[in-house]
């Protein structure tokens, strides 16, 4: 995390007195990711910034980051008003490039696994309490894109780091246990965010081929939690009524994804 850095441009809306100092939360290919504060200094957000690419025609550049944008936000706001767990959108500029939406506070679901498996080895096997807890998020998490389904809106870039993890506000002061560390790092409400890849279909062969994604990413990711992946799709199941021409159709999906592997 870097505190905000000269060397870039801030967008316009940033350098306004009424938001609190923005800070650089993550910088990737396409875009920035700010955390500030909108309206209120009490009341922070995340500020996605597309900033303008100098090695693009800037007229095509900017229809392309408008469009972007209003994609991305126009997919958000239809999966909040559904009850969807995605961040709410609070405002934005599709020409000038951003759009601020409800910060979430938590960490990446990545982050959170990585925590519990701690630096084990791959073969070692996972205590019971591990695989318990884990098993225990894989079906919120299976909840969350089956409930995103629902809505006709496919991801398309599932993954660990696209989906925040938020600690329930624990009004119990429960004395510390000791353990609380495990425990307590998959505890919480899974959100999916970064929908700039989203698109809107019903289609059963789109709907698995965003399970793929999310499985392969998993697999390489959390090589250690593997097997708990099938938790993922009882649950998606469970929530969507649909889901199991899905499923059925995901198999076709991963025997293609192996024929192309040993094509290499
Ligand atoms: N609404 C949010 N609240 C809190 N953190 C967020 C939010 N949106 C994004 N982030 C953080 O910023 C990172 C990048 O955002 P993301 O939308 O995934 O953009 P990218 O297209 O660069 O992957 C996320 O992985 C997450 O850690
Ligand atoms: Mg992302």
């Amino acid at each position: 995390m870097a505190a905000t850095d000269a060397q870039f441009p801030l967008p316009k809306v940033l350098t306004y007195p009424a938001s609190t100092p923005p800070l650089l939360v993550t910088q990737g290919a396409e875009g920035r990711l700010y955390k500030t504060t909108h309206l209120l200094s009490d009341r922070p957000c995340a500020l996605k910034y597309r900033p303008p690419k100098p090695y693009r025609h800037p007229i095509l550049d900017s229809r392309l980051t408008k469009a972007r944008i209003s994609s991305e936000a126009k997919v958000l706001e239809r999966c909040w008003r559904e009850g969807v767990p995605v961040p709410a959108v609070y405002a934005m500029d599709p020409a000038a490039g951003w759009m601020m939406m409800e910060w979430i506070d938590g960490i990446p679901v990545r982050v959170g696994i990585n925590k519990l498996l701690g630096p084990r080895p791959e073969e070692e096997a996972l205590p019971e309490t591990h695989e318990a807890l884990l098993a225990d998020l894989m079906k919120r998490i299976g909840a969350a894109i089956g409930a995103l389904h629902k809505t006709g809106v496919v991801h398309g870039d599932l993954t660990t780091s696209n989906m925040m993890l938020r600690p329930r506000k624990s009004g119990q002061a429960g004395g510390s246990t000791g353990n609380e560390d495990e425990g307590e790092a998959l505890n919480g409400d899974v959100f999916i965010i970064d929908f700039g890849l989203a698109t809107q279909s019903m289609s059963d062969e789109d709907r698995a081929v965003d399970l793929y994604v999310l499985e392969r990413a998993f697999a390489s990711t959390h090589p250690r939690a593997e097997k708990l992946f099938a938790a993922v799709l009882e649950a998606y199941k469970e929530t969507f009524k649909k889901a199991s021409s899905v499923l059925i159709k995901l198999e076709d999906v991963r025997m293609r994804g192996r024929k192309r592997s040993m094509l290499g």
